[in-house]
């Protein structure tokens, strides 16, 4: 049976994103509407990771389920990293993308160098305590000029160098491929994936280890050793040296790949 993870967003558009890269992990990503939850957390962190994380636990906590939560935004080197993660409020919530645009290029105008990076970051928090996050970047500079009608917000001023294209000039396929959200999602699928394969291992060695407790034959000399105290150390790490690497590992012959989890 798949585990069922929610997604803090409210945008269609982010949850078929998910669903699509997470389904290959045989997990289901359910919207905060699907289990009647209307998602409104304040992005109050100075940073991404932060309001991702922010987003995640708020709705792990209110559902009592596995929770996602993305941040993302537009870095401007010559407005000190700006706007940031004020992307979507730049210039005032209720002006259109087409005005935000027009206002960064007046804010970037003779200024030198336009370089700039797109930021993304994933967080997600277990009902256990667990979290994991990933975040990733992609550079580029502002373009003089808005070019191109595809994606959203800044895509039409945000001009990705090797291919000579502003964002919104690329199809979706070709930006994803680039993308910080792209590459942001891929690594959080591959840190997800880690983190379930190690958790299953775990449960499979902790019930074999309540098998072998159970079939162990009850004589009195045996009842009393059980009353004392094992010789070896029971902590996490002590079950992980003594597991056997065997081929029935999900992970086994394959290189350790280097994560982020925080506890
Ligand atoms: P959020 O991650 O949905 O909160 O995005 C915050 C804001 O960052 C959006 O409203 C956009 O203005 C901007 N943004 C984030 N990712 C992109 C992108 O891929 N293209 C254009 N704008 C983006």
């Amino acid at each position: 049976m798949s585990e069922k993870f929610v997604l803090a967003t409210h945008n269609p558009g982010k949850l078929r994103e998910m669903r699509e890269i997470l389904s290959e992990l045989g997990v289901e990503v359910v919207s905060p509407e699907e289990v009647g939850l209307t998602v409104d957390v304040e992005e109050t962190g100075e940073t991404f990771a932060e309001n991702a994380m922010l987003k995640a636990k708020a709705v792990c906590m209110q559902t009592g389920l596995p929770a996602i939560g993305d941040d993302s935004g537009l870095c401007v080197d010559v407005l000190n990293g700006g706007p940031g993660v004020y992307s979507a409020r730049y210039g005032g919530e209720s002006i259109s993308d087409e005005e935000r645009n027009k206002l960064l290029l007046e804010s970037v105008k003779g200024q030198g160098r336009r370089d700039a990076h797109f930021t993304c970051a994933i967080a997600c928090a277990f009902p256990n305590g667990d979290t994991l996050t990933a975040e990733e970047h992609c550079n580029g500079v502002i373009s003089y000029i808005p070019m191109g009608t595809g994606g959203f917000g800044y895509d039409p001023v945000f001009s990705y160098p090797p291919k000579l294209k502003t964002f919104a000039q690329m199809t979706p396929e070709e930006k994803s491929e680039v993308s910080h959200r792209g590459k942001a999602l891929r690594a959080f699928a591959e840190t997800l994936g880690a983190y379930l394969s190690e958790r299953a291992w775990n449960e499979l060695e902790a019930e074999k280890q309540r098998a072998e407790e159970e079939a162990a034959p009850t004589t009195p000399e045996t009842a009393e050793a059980a009353t004392e105290k094992p010789e070896t150390a029971e902590t996490p790490q002590a079950v992980a040296k003594q597991r056997p690497k065997t081929p029935h590992h999900p992970n086994y012959g394959q290189k350790k790949k280097k994560r982020k989890r925080h506890h």
